[in-house]
């Protein structure tokens, strides 16, 4: 579409410079003509000569160039109105290339160019699980998060089911996932685990929770499309790299989040799991499963949670990766 439009608009300007040529030729003709009349007349010693070539010369002039600058004033103005109606149309495509690319699954026309190897390594080895207790309270928006799922949706996915799903939980929400944790613990855990686990998690809830903007429930939809049945491992794993996406993304965006398990007890009691729109299993009865909640069922997995916040920079900066050589982590057969 750009390059489209820039074709017509440079086209536009030859045809202009064309205009432009034979209108200076016209004008350089007649130049000649006036001083031709005012030589025939001093020729002629006739005053009345002079003038009526000089009257000639001039209406020829206004009867050669009039037309031209009308019809280069009218070109320039059908221009003007094109070029407003394709900038328009343009920055409506580009607009809607964006939003249906993000709706659709399209890559965003916007997408830049790829990274250096070097700049995409340097992103990946830079990617750190940022904890709420460095997180300075802020906000992350909703145009952010929409982002960081986008960034998800381009995991790999065997028969392309696409199986992550997140629940993004905010205010309200997030206090009452919260609530539930702890409310699962109480009832779930034996008597002198869960008052340790309690008193733990209280001193998390003062201290740390109140600084996480959002959770992201992360889901693995066991079968995300009713025609393929694939291997449970194989969408979770499909679903892990989305997260791994998304966490990138962060890194990317300067924003804080990493991955917990969270509460092994809580994480995918069926609590939790009605809480997230993963109801009961009679409860679907008679519901088509495009009418549930993201059409989740209880047989779907809930793989932790991506909290997400905001830092100082000087914090991210502090966070540092440890590896082990990954020289030791490949085997080589000739
Ligand atoms: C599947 C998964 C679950 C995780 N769960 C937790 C968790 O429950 N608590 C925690 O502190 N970190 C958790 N992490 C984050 C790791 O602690 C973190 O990745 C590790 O310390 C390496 O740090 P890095 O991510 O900055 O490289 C989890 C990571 C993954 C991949």
């Amino acid at each position: 579409m750009e390059s489209d439009t820039l074709l017509r608009s440079k086209a536009r300007q030859v045809q202009q410079s064309d205009i432009k040529t034979t209108s200076i030729g016209a004008e350089l003709g007649l130049l000649g003509l006036l001083l031709a009349s005012g030589l025939a007349g001093l020729a002629a010693q006739s005053a009345t000569v002079t003038v009526t070539m000089f009257c000639g010369g001039v209406l020829t002039w206004l009867f050669v160039t009039l037309p031209d600058f009308f019809n280069a004033r009218a070109q320039g103005l059908k221009q003007q109105q094109q070029e407003g109606k394709e900038g328009k149309a343009g920055a409506e495509e580009g607009k809607q290339g964006a939003d249906n690319g993000a709706a659709a699954g399209k890559p965003p026309a916007s997408a830049g160019p790829l990274p250096s190897p070097e700049a995409a390594l340097a992103l990946i080895a830079r990617r750190r699980s940022v904890f709420p207790k460095d997180y300075n309270g802020g906000r992350v928006t909703r145009e952010e998060i929409e982002k960081l799922v986008q960034a998800a949706n381009w995991a790999p996915t065997h028969g392309q089911t696409e199986p992550w799903r997140f629940v993004v939980l905010e205010g309200a929400s997030k206090k009452a996932m919260e609530d539930l944790t702890m409310q699962i613990c109480r009832t779930r855990l034996p008597a002198d685990k869960a008052e340790k686990t309690l008193e733990k998690l209280t001193k998390k809830a003062d201290s740390t929770w109140g600084k996480i903007s959002a959770y992201l429930a992360i889901v693995a939809k066991r079968q995300a499309r009713a025609d393929k049945a694939m291997p449970e491992w194989e969408e979770m794993a499909a679903t892990a790299c989305a997260v791994q996406n998304m966490a990138l993304m962060c890194t990317a965006m300067g924003l804080a989040g990493y991955w917990t398990s969270w509460q092994e007890v809580a994480r995918e009691a069926p609590e939790m799991k009605e809480f997230l729109g993963m109801a009961p299993e009679d409860r679907f009865l008679g519901m088509a499963p495009e009418d549930r909640f993201l059409g989740m069922a209880p047989e779907d997995r809930v793989m932790g949670f991506f909290t997400l916040g905001r830092a100082d920079p000087e914090r991210l900066a502090g966070y540092r990766g440890v590896r082990g050589p990954w020289a030791d982590k490949v085997a080589w057969r000739g």
